[in-house]
Order: structure tokens, then sequence, then C-alpha cells
């Protein structure tokens, strides 16, 4: 396994929909194991595709109860809603109270291929929101307040000039 780069706001990889997998390889399992090892290394909770560079529909979260890997993860339900405040590994030190549900029903493809059907709530349903939000290209910051944002202009520019 190997620790891939984490790219950050401001890289066009991110704000890029990414496509469908047509078939969960050895080539996506690597993926996969990569980036669950990535995502324990920098203490994140989540960690979509886009974000080591790859433009497909592949996530991973661990909220502290093991690893899921989702391939082509597609939201079915989504109930109850919360705020919550989240980070992100690609734009670090933006902390930004966001609205999400707080239970989803989520289908998608497991490691072998096989078709599953999660259902998630709390946490972990942020998670899953916050990473299926980025195989659409969205980011944290797209989710809150013009004042919020105009507020850490200083800091995402810092963040893109970096990337
Ligand atoms: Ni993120």
């Amino acid at each position: 396994m190997s620790i891939l780069k984490i790219r950050k706001y401001g890289d066009p990889v991110l704000r890029q929909k990414c496509e469908p997998v047509k078939e969960v390889t050895d080539e996506i399992r690597k993926l996969i194991d990569d980036m669950i090892e990535t995502m324990h290394k920098n203490e994140g909770i989540g960690l979509a595709a886009p974000q080591v560079g790859v433009k497909k529909r592949v996530i991973v979260i661990d909220v502290g109860d093991g690893p899921l890997a989702l391939v082509n993860p597609k939201i079915t339900k989504k109930k109850g809603r919360d705020i919550l405040e989240e980070g992100c590994l690609s734009v670090p030190g933006i902390f930004a109270n966001i609205k999400r549900a707080t239970k989803v029903i989520i289908e998608g493809l497991d490691k072998k291929g096989k078709k599953v059907d999660i259902e998630a709530s709390y946490l972990a349903a942020r998670a899953l929101q916050h990473e299926v939000d980025h195989l659409n290209g969205i980011l944290i910051i797209d989710k809150i307040s013009f004042f919020v944002r105009r507020r850490l202009k200083d800091k995402l520019k810092k963040i893109r000039e970096q990337s």
C-alpha cells in the first residue's frame, strides 16, 4: 500500500464530476487500499478519489468502526437535518458549519464488486454525504454563507496558492 498525495483546494481535479467505475478491478481495489491508508495517515474520517487525483466514483470513510469503501455510491434516501462543524483534508485549516441529513441510505458496490445497500446515521451519514459531494466537484466552502466565505478569503487564497 502507498500513501497518496492529497490534492488541495485550487487543484482543478477537485472541481470535476467523476466518472462511474465500470468494473471493480484489482486496480480499483489497490486504489481503495491506498485511499484508506492515506485517510488514516492524515487522520481523516473520509476520502474521495478526486482528492488523490483520480477522477473516479470511489469513496472511503472510517468514523471509528473500521473502513468502509464504496464504488459508484448513490444516496437513495435522506432523513433528518442537523448542522455540525466539518473539515476537509483538501481545504486544510478551514472548518465550517454544514447542514446535512442525519440519516442516509446509500447504495453502491463494495470491494468485491457486489451491490450493497447501507443505512448510515450521524457521523457516518455526514461523512458519506461529504465524500459523495467530492465526486460531483463540491467542496464544503460551497456550502457556507457568503459572509463566512468572505471572512475566510485570505485563508482560502493561501491554500490555493500552495496547491
Ligand atoms: Ni473533503
